[in-house]
């Protein structure tokens, strides 16, 4: 039986690691410490809170918050940390940057020190087979030109305040291994799209959008580039990384999915329009008249401060040395991600209305 504590977990990528782990694995427990800001919903784990009761732990709280943290490893075996918890959102990041040095700094500092205290039996010596994962992102290294890919050598160079908190607590991390030999490993993936995202980030607010005839803002001329990951994806190569990487080593996680925002903005103009086009069960979750479903809808605005230009990964590391590669192409996973946002309108409508935060309360009223 392997406990993992898992950091974030209600968050779009946490939340969707849970559901990996649960659908592939039997013997484990998963607690999972969330603070709930806006970009937590329970509800993302609501099908896991009610099927996998006993082996669930929702715990509501901060990972900056120490006397929590020492809690959850005193009544808890832990094996393994994943640490998604952080503050994600770039635009966020430039109008209140403070936020996001206390969590995705601070907190990541705490969680770490208190493994270390937990799970240190001498100098430098740790329980067998302990692991702490820090989730992090491609956008540490920085912004890239027309050419070239990030590999794990190249040096850091965040532009964003979000990015720079995200180095930093790399850069934490990884002197707590080089300094107490302490079991940490790193992934950096590139940009994630599937289910349960909020939308406020670039494919889910652009379906959202398109579904109820409203305006699609694209940041300067839309040519800036991502590489994007299907989360599921991604959620296998954390868990490989888990259970076959080398503690103190990095690894890049790409979809080889380069794509302008611009591009992505047509894609998804053009695939919500044939799947409403061909089924009632679509059209109808539909708030505007489906002739209003076209470019037209896209209007260029002021572009973000500091915009990346371009991210592309180099993720030969993961696939050499762990034996990941990602499976589903660009195309297939759009259609898969837009065929879940109409199915589960009433999801995103739960999200855009405010209502999910309710959902804790409701769930744990006695608390
Ligand atoms: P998200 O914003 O959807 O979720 C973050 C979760 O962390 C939320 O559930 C939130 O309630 C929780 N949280 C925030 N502050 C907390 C705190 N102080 N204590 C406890 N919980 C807290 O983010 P995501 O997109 O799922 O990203 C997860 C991780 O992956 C982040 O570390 C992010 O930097 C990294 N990442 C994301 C992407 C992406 O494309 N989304 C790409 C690369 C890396
Ligand atoms: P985002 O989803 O915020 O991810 P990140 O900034 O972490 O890469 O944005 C993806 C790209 O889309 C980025 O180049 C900014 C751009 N973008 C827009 O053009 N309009 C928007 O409304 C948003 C949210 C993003």
């Amino acid at each position: 039986m392997k406990t993992y504590l898992i950091t974030g977990g209600a968050g779009f990528i946490g939340s969707n690691f849970i559901k990996y782990i649960f659908r592939n694995y039997q013997n484990v427990k998963i607690v999972c410490l969330d603070k709930l800001t806006y970009a937590g919903n329970l509800e993302n784990l609501k099908e896991e809170l009610c099927k996998y009761k006993s082996d669930l732990i929702f715990i509501k709280g901060d990972i900056c918050n120490k006397d929590l943290v020492e809690y959850t490893f005193n009544n808890y075996k832990i094996n393994y940390v994943v640490n998604f918890a952080a503050e994600s959102h770039v635009d966020r990041s430039i109008i209140d940057p403070e936020i996001f040095l206390k969590t995705n700094i601070l907190g990541t500092q705490n969680l770490i020190n208190i493994a270390k205290a937990k799970w240190e039996i001498g100098e430098q010596k740790y329980i067998k087979g302990v692991k702490f994962l820090q989730i992090s992102t491609d956008e540490v290294y920085g912004s890239l030109g027309n050419k070239g890919y990030f590999t794990e050598k190249n040096n850091l160079k965040p532009n964003s305040p979000y990015s720079a908190s995200k180095a930093s607590a790399d850069m934490l991390v990884y002197s707590y291994y080089i300094t107490y030999n302490f079991p940490a490993l790193i992934t950096r993936s590139s940009n994630n799209y599937g289910p349960y995202q909020f939308p406020e980030k670039l494919i889910p607010l652009l379906i959202n959008n398109i579904i109820n005839g409203k305006k699609l803002p694209i940041y300067g001329q839309g040519t800036n580039i991502r590489d994007w990951l299907y989360v599921e994806d991604n959620c296998r190569a954390i868990d490989m990384v888990i259970q076959h990487g080398k503690t103190g080593e990095v690894y890049n996680i790409g979809g080889h999915n380069e794509k302008q925002n611009i591009e992505i903005t047509k894609i998804l103009i053009d695939t919500i329009k044939k799947l409403v086009s061909e089924n009632n069960k679509y059209r109808n979750v539909l708030n505007t008249n489906i002739s209003n479903i076209n470019y037209k809808l896209i209007s260029f605005v002021k572009d973000r401060l500091g915009h990346d230009k371009r991210y592309a990964i180099d993720s030969s590391k993961i696939s050499k040395e762990v034996g990941w590669k990602p499976t589903l192409n660009f195309r297939n996973g759009i259609i898969k991600t837009t065929k879940w946002y109409l199915d589960n309108q009433g999801w995103l409508k739960s999200v855009t209305s405010g209502e999910y935060k309710n959902y804790y309360q409701n769930m744990y009223s006695d608390r």
